[in-house]
């Protein structure tokens, strides 16, 4: 086992999956991690997945609340899934998820939703930037 850490730095939504998805994968996940960043509670997506809210999990920074902000959708299409749309987490400093997982090659997936989101943030002057 080793740690992989993720360093975030956005002003978003951002949600992180160490997945492979379709009916006939070339790849099989040994570590399957979906997190809807800004949720507290757990949810299931429309296509049947669970995702893990990131407020009090164990791949969440203890120092989470003073260095980030979780914030809500102002607006959301009716064909978009509200798990993990919803909800996003607005990062203000280097932030890591750390996620234990196996050895070898994994596929790190972030989802965005291109709308407000509370916190009156300018989404025009976002940014994110990832290091694994
Ligand atoms: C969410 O699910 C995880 C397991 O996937 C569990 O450890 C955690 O306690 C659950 N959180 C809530 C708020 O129910
Ligand atoms: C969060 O900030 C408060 C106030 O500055 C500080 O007392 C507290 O120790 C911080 N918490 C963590 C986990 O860093
Ligand atoms: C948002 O930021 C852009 C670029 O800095 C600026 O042009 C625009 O006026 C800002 N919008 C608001 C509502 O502040």
């Amino acid at each position: 086992m080793f740690t992989l850490l993720v360093y975030l730095c956005f002003l978003f939504n951002l949600l992180l999956v160490i997945a492979s998805t379709g009916s006939t994968p070339p790849y099989t996940p040994t570590d399957y991690i979906l997190i809807s960043c800004g949720s507290s509670s757990n949810s299931t997506s429309v296509d049947g997945r669970k995702w893990d809210g990131d407020v009090g999990s164990k791949f969440s920074p203890n120092d989470m609340a003073n260095i980030s902000s979780a914030v809500t959708a102002t607006e959301l299409g009716p064909s978009v899934s509200r798990a993990p749309f919803s909800s996003a987490r607005i990062i203000r400093s280097q932030f890591s998820y750390t996620f234990p997982v196996s050895l070898g090659k994994k596929f790190l997936r972030l989802y965005f939703y291109p709308t407000s989101y509370s916190g009156g943030l300018n989404t025009t002057e976002s940014f994110f930037n990832v290091n694994g």
